[in-house]
This record gives C-alpha cells, structure tokens and sequence, in this order.
C-alpha cells in the first residue's frame, strides 16, 4: 500500500486497446486456470475445495450497476465463517508474507498489514484469479469511456503485463486493526500499471469482533465538494472500489473522479480484512 496522489495513466505497453463493441452486459464468470477442476468458461459449478461456490453466483450487472452509481459495491458473502476465521489465522504464520508493515511508523494510521509472498494460499488465489475477468470486463469499460486502453481478460495475461513493466511482487495482504487503529486515506498504487479496481473481504464481524472500523470511501469531484461514502460489510462480504480513479457522466461526456479510501477507528476488538489487488508491485 502506497499513500499517494493520483496521477495521469500512461500509455500502457503490452496492453490489448480497448474493445469498442464490449458489451456491458456479458461477464465472463470464470478464469479456466482458478481451481483445479473448474470447467473452462466457468459455465458449471466449481468443485467445493477451494471453490469457493459464491464467487459463481455473484450478479456482475447488477455489481457494474452499483459501481457506476456510487463507486462502491457491496458483494454478498464470498467467504463462509470458516474460511474467514482460516485467512484471518494466516496472519500470525510470518513465513507467508513477503513484507510487514507497521502503519504508525509511515503515519499512514495505526494498525498493520502483511504483504503475502508466492505462493499465494488457496483461497487468496482463487479469489484474485476467479474475481478478475469481470472486474477486467468492468476496467475495459472504465477505460473505454476515459480514452485509456483496456486490460487483459485473464488475470495471468495482467501479470504479464506487470512483469513486462517491472512489477513482480504479489500485492495480495492481510490488515489487522486493534483498538485505536486506523487508516488514512489513501490509494493502492504500486508502480505504473494500475488496475482500476479492488477487492477488500471482511473477515470479522461487525459489532461482534469489533466495534468502530468503518469502511470510508471518499470521491474527489472537478469543480466540486468531496462526497464521502461510509460501508459496514458483514463478515465475508467483498467491497469493489476503485484504486484510484473512475468516470463519471458529466455534462461534456466522462469525466475523472479521484477515489481514497481508509478505515475509520476501531472502538473495539480486532478488525481484519484481506485486500485483493490485482496489479502486481514494482
Ligand atoms: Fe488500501
């Protein structure tokens, strides 16, 4: 995680133009490489084993919908209890991170987050390659209404293009939030080849685990005042956001509007979250 300003979306080698008869109604719901045994095309139901069956079902118009409207999506539950409390414990096994970092010391807040390192535990790589080519359906469209270019249809094809510009590390992380913690507003930018959106799955639950922690997103309009957007997922369900910017109608056509997002203080308990982000670091 990087707390920075947005900037200007270079060209980006390697990278397919966007398609201009895209239809935004057709999600592609599958990556045949996710899980072992996933029919290619995703067109029946994955084996349970690190499956994970909701990803299959989830109603990617209707998330599109939701994006476009207010720039956060709630999804239903991508995680069982179960699974939550299994990808919460991997943050006390330091041999699956490539790096820790303790907020205070940055001031990006206080609290900590743990970058995982290859390979990826189960679960965290079927969501990252399962959750991929509709949200790279979702970014091509993005990019298509920005005059940018779009973005491969596979998640293997977007790690190519990030190794191509120098981004090899895993950006995959666990954050851990105590009494007191926090995060500051910030962006997810690791380098010059952004994916336009992430994943954060709760995995405790709210008023339960923890009190306080609120999700904050806040949209930085042109030639407006900010407009501040406060989610509270259930334990297990996923927030789409945008890394760092998305269009907007405006009166001209599309425009830019720059999304930060951070975490409120948490009053009480533990609050953990996995983000998912699909661009590799630098
Ligand atoms: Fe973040």
């Amino acid at each position: 995680m990087e707390h920075v300003s947005a900037y200007e979306t270079p060209h980006l080698p390697g990278l397919p133009p966007a398609g201009p008869t895209a239809s935004p109604a057709v999600f592609p719901t599958g990556s045949p490489g996710a899980s072992p045994g996933a029919s290619p095309g995703g067109s029946a139901h994955p084996p349970s084993a690190g499956g994970l069956p909701a990803l299959q079902d989830l109603d990617w118009v209707a998330l599109a919908a939701e994006l476009d409207e207010e720039g956060v999506a709630l999804t239903p539950p991508l995680l069982t209890r179960e699974e939550c409390a299994e990808v919460r414990a991997l943050f006390d096994e330091p041999a699956l991170f490539r790096s820790t970092v303790t907020m205070a010391r940055h001031r990006f807040g206080e609290g900590r987050y743990r970058y995982f390192t290859h390979p990826l535990p189960d679960l965290v790589r079927t969501l990252r390659q399962r959750l991929y080519p509709p949200l790279a359906h979702i970014a091509t469209t993005w990019a298509e209404r920005l005059g940018e270019a779009g973005f491969p249809h596979d998640h293997e094809g977007l790690v190519a293009a990030c190794a191509a510009a120098g981004q090899h590390r895993p950006t995959p992380l666990l954050l851990r939030y105590g009494p007191g913690g926090y995060n500051c507003l910030h962006q997810d930018v690791y380098g010059e080849l952004t994916f336009p959106l992430q994943v954060a799955v709760m995995l405790d639950r709210p008023d339960e685990d923890f009190t306080g922690g609120e999700s904050v997103f806040v949209e930085q309009r042109p030639r407006a005042q900010s407009r501040p957007v406060v989610k509270r997922p259930r334990q297990g369900q996923g927030m789409v956001f945008a890394v760092r910017h998305r269009p907007v109608r405006s009166i001209r056509g599309w425009s830019r509007v720059t999304l930060r997002h951070g975490v409120s203080a948490v009053h009480s308990g533990q609050r953990h979250v996995l983000g998912v982000i699909f661009h590799d670091a630098r």
